[in-house]
C-alpha cells in the first residue's frame, strides 16, 4: 500500500485532511502529528528543518512518495531545503509538497481590491514567505502579515469556542486592520487557525473575505496528481486514513476527533 503521507506539528494538518478526503477519497491516507515537539511556530529555522525532515523520512520509511507538509511553518521553514537538498541526494523518485504556494496561487483571483491580510504563526511570518510567493505571482497585491502567538495555544486548549478566544481574535484582527484597512481577504496562513474560524468571522468586517486553506490545498493536490500520472499511478487506492502521533495516543485521540469530526485511533511512533 502506498498512502499519501500528510504531516503537521500537530493537529492542524487534521484540518487540511479533511478536505483531501473530502475531494479525493479514493486514496489511502497516513497522518503525522509530532504532536510531543508541537507547537513549531515559535521554534527557530534549523529545528524546525531537522523535525520536518525527521518526519518526511519517517513517512518515507512507511511506504509514501508523496508527502504533504499540511503546515504552514513546516512548509515556510523546511520544504525548500528538502526539495532541494534531502530529495535528489537520497529519494530522488519521491515527492514534498507544501501549503504556501497552492495558496498564494489562488488568492489572486479572490482578492478585488489588491490588498490582503495574511494570519500566521510567528516562525511563518518571520520567514517572509507569505509576501514573498504572492508578490512573485502578483506583484501589484498588498500584502500585510500579522504573528497570531496566542491562536494556537487557544485551539490546542481547546479554548478556540470559548469567551476567553473572543479578545485575542479581536485584538489581532483589530492590528491587522489598523496596518491595512482597506484588506478586502484575510487567509488563514495556519493549518490550526479553521478551529477558530466562528470567531475570526464574528470579528472581521462583513466585506472581509476569510480564507481557509483545506480546500484549496485539496484542489491543488488534486491538480497536481492529474499531471504527474507517474506519481497518482503508484497511489493506493481503498479510501483509508491511518494516524500516526508522536505524543500520548489517548490525548491525540480526543482532539483529532474534534479535528477531523469523526473518531480517531492513532499508533503512537517516536521520531
Ligand atoms: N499547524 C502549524 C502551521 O500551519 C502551526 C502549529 C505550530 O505552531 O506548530 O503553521
Amino acid at each position: 500500500m502506498t498512502q499519501i503521507g500528510v504531516f503537521d506539528s500537530g493537529y492542524g494538518g487534521l484540518t487540511i485532511l479533511r478536505e483531501m478526503r473530502k475531494r479525493l477519497p479514493q486514496y489511502d491516507y497516513l497522518y503525522l502529528g509530532d504532536n510531543a515537539r508541537a507547537p513549531y511556530g515559535t521554534r527557530s529555522f534549523d529545528v524546525v528543518l531537522d523535525f520536518t525532515r525527521q518526519a518526511v523520512e519517517e513517512l518515507f520509511s512507511r511506504g509514501c512518495r508523496l508527502v504533504i507538509l499540511a503546515c504552514n511553518t513546516a512548509s515556510a521553514k523546511a520544504l525548500r531545503t528538502i526539495q532541494q537538498t534531502l530529495l535528489p541526494e537520497k529519494y530522488p523518485d519521491r515527492r514534498v509538497l507544501g501549503v504556501i504556494r497552492p495558496t498564494a496561487e489562488i488568492i489572486g483571483s479572490i482578492t478585488k481590491n489588491r490588498h490582503i491580510g495574511v494570519l500566521a504563526t510567528p516562525g511563518t511570518i518571520q520567514s517572509g514567505s507569505y509576501t514573498m510567493e504572492i508578490k512573485k505571482l502578483y506583484p501589484d497585491i498588498h500584502v500585510n502579515e500579522l504573528a497570531c502567538p496566542m491562536f494556537v495555544p487557544l485551539v490546542e486548549n481547546e479554548e478556540a469556542t470559548g469567551p476567553g478566544a473572543d479578545y485575542f481574535v479581536s485584538k489581532y484582527i483589530n492590528m491587522i486592520m489598523e496596518k491595512d484597512p482597506d484588506i478586502d481577504t484575510l487567509i488563514l496562513a495556519c493549518t490550526h487557525y479553521p478551529l477558530l474560524f466562528p470567531k475570526i468571522r464574528k470579528f472581521a468586517s462583513e466585506k472581509t473575505k476569510v480564507i481557509a486553506q483545506g480546500d484549496l490545498v485539496a484542489n491543488s493536490l488534486a491538480d497536481y496528481l492529474n499531471r504527474h500520472p507517474e506519481i497518482e499511478n503508484r497511489c493506493s487506492k481503498n479510501g483509508t486514513v491511518e494516524f500516526l502521533t508522536t505524543e500520548n495516543t489517548e490525548k491525540f485521540n480526543h482532539l483529532a476527533s474534534i479535528f477531523m469530526k469523526e473518531p480517531v485511533d492513532a499508533t503512537r511512533i517516536m521520531l
